[in-house]
């Protein structure tokens, strides 16, 4: 043990004198023990000391002693296949949570994914074939690298065929039987086949919708109907480990502020603004802040708007948010992308705000579009505004506005923000399905429906990032209760999400 925990160290740049090595052997576990300690440090020593390891443990007693109770808040899952490590006798506080203070660390973002300054489609009826050609290809090259869909077969060739095979396609239409059989017609670049989901197959509970591209394994009877008898999406096959960054900071998720409502609710966000100025230690922690869209009410997005707006013109809507987040301290980076209030195509994927709107913003503001795909720090997340679980909830029975995250499972297990075409989500043929999910995310985060939740699917984190307005006449006529003011906090370091309440 004494040799890994000296490999250990100098894989990391530090060495250890003999009797710190001694104290750590003396620990439960000392590998975990000495993981804690360099993260303690700012910058670790040449060679650590026992007199360091105490000088830490001070440090983090002190810390502990002068840290506020904890706020009300509701932690759920992390993904956890890496286990936390156990809390060392010397100095619990400070090793075993807390985070950095941000304004130390430097930042690091990249943006992976994003349509702006891409656009290139014109609503052509080549643009439409092209855009669903393009989403066929790639999911179902995706459904072909899976074990269950090895060798499946062009739809025409397995119509000619009696014997089991299997087959991909894009569903062009699913439809209930009056005995309770579904019926989706399938259709792939070389044929179409209606395929028959049998009521007692044990697959009445798998959710099909129009536009997805789905694997079917079975048979074709003799009357040409395909009958299944296994079903694949293309979903993410294996559960994946979240990407613990050295850095010790966290990132928050908002959205739908609706600034310029009257139902905008400022008392709760100068409780917001507090925190994040003043707060706590996961308030201090925070480093970035995505906010996926609906920053603002907008004009004229639904009839009869005027009469719930407090700011009539939307340049002065955005000043006014523009304030809002100046006030929040510097260091916190913003990355804002557009909902379906704000002032951009509304077609998805939608890109940044204009200059005109961004320039009324500091510089700490980075705009981009929605969907966006990102990383901090090596950690990858996906931000949409969420407008198709209009969609999911419309058409799908069970999925509800107040249960986000069933939605967000089912764009992950198909693969796709907005597999519905011609519904409630206005979607623009671009050359590429920037709707696609190709690469899997470690955070998956939507907004819109004024709901707050976190989860997890698989080893990826989900948020729905609640909003900032009361309830509007419009959610009171479809009795939607909103869950206002919640902020979805994810620590890059450890993979651990909360719920904080303001
Ligand atoms: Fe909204
Ligand atoms: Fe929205």
């Amino acid at each position: 043990m004494r040799d890994r925990i000296l490999v250990f160290l100098s894989e990391r740049g530090t060495l250890a004198d003999p009797e710190a090595v001694d104290f750590l052997l003396e620990q439960q576990d000392p590998l975990a023990m000495a993981d804690l300690l360099l993260q303690s440090f700012r910058d670790p020593p040449l060679v650590i000391t026992l007199e360091d390891i105490l000088h830490a443990g001070m440090i983090a007693r002190a810390a502990a002693e002068r840290a506020p109770p904890a706020p009300a808040m509701e932690t759920a899952r992390s993904p956890p296949p890496r286990p936390a490590p156990p809390p060392p006798p010397v100095a619990p506080a400070a090793f075993r949570g807390s985070g950095t203070c941000a304004a130390d660390v430097s930042e690091d973002i990249k943006i992976l994914k994003d349509i702006t300054g891409r656009s290139t489609c014109e609503g052509t009826i080549d643009d439409f074939s092209r855009y669903f050609r393009h989403r066929f290809q790639t999911l179902s090259r995706l459904l072909r690298s899976r074990p269950e869909l090895a060798g499946a077969l062009d739809v025409y060739k397995a119509k000619r065929l009696t014997r089991e095979t299997r087959i991909i396609g894009i569903v062009k239409d699913v439809r209930t039987t009056k005995n309770g059989h579904r019926i989706l017609e399938l259709e792939d670049e070389t044929d179409s086949v209606s395929v028959l989901v049998p009521s007692d197959s044990g697959l009445g509970a798998d959710t099909i919708v129009d536009d997805e591209v789905v694997g079917v394994g079975g048979f074709c009877n003799d009357r040409g109907l395909f009958i299944a008898k296994s079903i694949n999406h293309p979903d993410i096959p294996v559960s994946k480990a979240f990407p613990r960054t050295a850095e010790r900071v966290r990132v928050a998720f908002m959205s739908d502020v609706h600034v310029g409502s009257r139902t905008f609710l400022a008392d709760r966000w100068a409780k917001f603004r507090a925190w994040a100025c003043n707060g706590d230690e996961v308030g201090r922690s925070l480093r970035y802040l995505v906010l996926s869209g609906d920053v603002v009410d907008g004009i004229g997005v639904y009839p009869r708007q005027d009469e719930e707006l407090v700011l009539d013109d939307i340049y002065v809507q955005y000043e006014a948010f523009a304030a809002m987040l100046g006030e929040l301290p510097d260091h916190l980076k913003v990355i804002l992308l557009p909902g379906n209030h704000d002032a951009v195509r509304p077609a998805e994927p939608q890109p940044a705000l204009p200059s005109a709107i961004q320039k009324l913003f500091d510089s700490n503001v980075l705009f981009v579009g929605n969907p966006c795909t990102l990383s901090l720090h090596g950690v990858r997340i996906l931000a949409y505004h969420g407008r198709s679980l209009d969609d999911f909830v419309s058409s799908l029975p069970g999925m509800t506005y107040a249960k986000p995250l069933e939605a967000m499972r089912e764009m992950l297990r198909k693969r796709h923000l907005a597999p519905m075409y011609g519904g409630k989500t206005p979607i623009a043929p671009e050359a590429e399905d920037h709707l696609i999910i190709d690469a899997v995310p470690d955070i998956f985060v939507t907004g819109h429906v004024h709901a707050a939740a976190i989860g997890e699917h698989r080893g990826v984190i989900l948020a729905n990032s609640s909003t900032w307005q009361s309830q509007t006449s419009y959610q009171k006529m479809h009795n939607i209760e909103p869950m206002p003011a919640r902020l979805p906090v994810v620590d890059l370091h450890t993979g651990e999400a909360i719920l904080k309440a303001f």
